[in-house]
């Protein structure tokens, strides 16, 4: 493990290819903020941008892409970009949505498109969210024919949903939350045996885990940050994380996970260290944002 790097190419079920890190942009604000520090990111060395249409700053991730390809020589195919469909979206006007998506990042095609949340509230009660759903990726399917989308994955899906959808190409990835003090064992289990590659967002809990005294003591014996110590967590995991931070110092810091190895022991105190649930919003339950 310790010869990895970020761009270390994690095989998907579809022949293809992801970045073993990814750069996340939730909760980064859209505009001067969201432009350079996707460029800072670029600079720091990751070839992977995460963002998604409701994170609300799809155009401003798009400058910054071109911003940091000018920057660094680089070419649209040396990076790996990921949006994502939202609730309000699903259903017969997926496609229209998706365009628009490419549209906003300025961008020709992306390489993974995400359905972003299994059920909206509203689809609860008579289970419309399947059929929802099932529209959808049909339209995703359409779209990787015509050569728009490269791969086609879900997000806080869990098994029971994953298995509600009906494909002719099956998905590559779940992006799940995860992160020291929420696991997901059983999600990941599940993608893990059908091939499905799980990407972690808010591997540092959206900073909720900085401060565990637990997590403080273990970094502290490596030299490490808790932040560096979670997303290195992620790797021994078997998970693809995708940090995020809009100040250059800690984006570059957050690179710096592949000189040291979590001992077995630790890794696995870390895996039994209490669970503090998801960040507010429950794929199962109500939907609060
Ligand atoms: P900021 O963007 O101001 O740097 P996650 O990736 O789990 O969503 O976590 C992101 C949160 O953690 C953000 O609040 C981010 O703040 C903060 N963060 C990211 N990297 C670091 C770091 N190296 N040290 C401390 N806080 C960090």
């Amino acid at each position: 493990m310790k010869e990895m790097s970020l761009t270390t190419p994690v095989a998907l079920q579809n022949g293809t290819t992801i970045p073993l890190v990814g750069y996340g942009t939730w909760q980064t604000p859209d505009g001067d903020v969201a432009r350079e520090s996707v460029k800072q990111a670029i600079i720091a060395g990751y070839r992977h941008i995460d963002t998604a249409a409701v994170y609300r700053n799809e155009v401003s991730v798009g400058e910054g892409i071109r911003e940091g390809l000018a920057a660094t020589g680089l070419k649209r195919e040396d990076l790996y970009v990921t949006t994502k469909i939202w609730c309000d979206k699903k259903g017969p006007h997926a496609k229209e949505a998706i365009l628009e998506s490419l549209k906003r990042l300025g961008l020709d095609y992306v390489d993974l498109l995400l359905i972003h949340w299994p059920i909206a509230t509203a689809e609860k009660a008579n289970d419309a969210w399947k059929k929802n759903n099932n529209e959808t990726w049909k339209a995703m399917e359409e779209l990787v024919r015509e050569g728009k989308l490269r791969s086609i994955g879900l997000s806080n899906f869990r098994a029971h949903h994953i298995e509600a959808l009906e494909c002719e190409i099956p998905p590559v990835i779940d992006q799940l939350e995860i992160h020291p003090g929420y696991i997901q064992k059983e999600t990941v289990d599940y993608c893990k045996e059908h091939g499905i590659v799980v990407e972690a967002w808010s591997p540092l809990g959206s900073g909720r885990v900085l401060g565990d005294p637990f997590l403080n003591e273990i970094a502290a014996k490596y030299g490490k940050s808790v932040a560096q110590l979670c997303i290195r967590f992620c790797l021994q995991y078997g998970v693809v994380p995708l940090p995020k931070s809009v100040h250059a110092d800690r984006i570059v810091a957050n690179t710096e996970v592949f000189d040291f190895e979590i001992s077995e022991e630790d890794f696995n105190a870390i895996l039994a260290m209490e669970q503090l649930g998801f960040s507010g919003n429950d794929p199962d339950g109500k939907l609060n944002f």
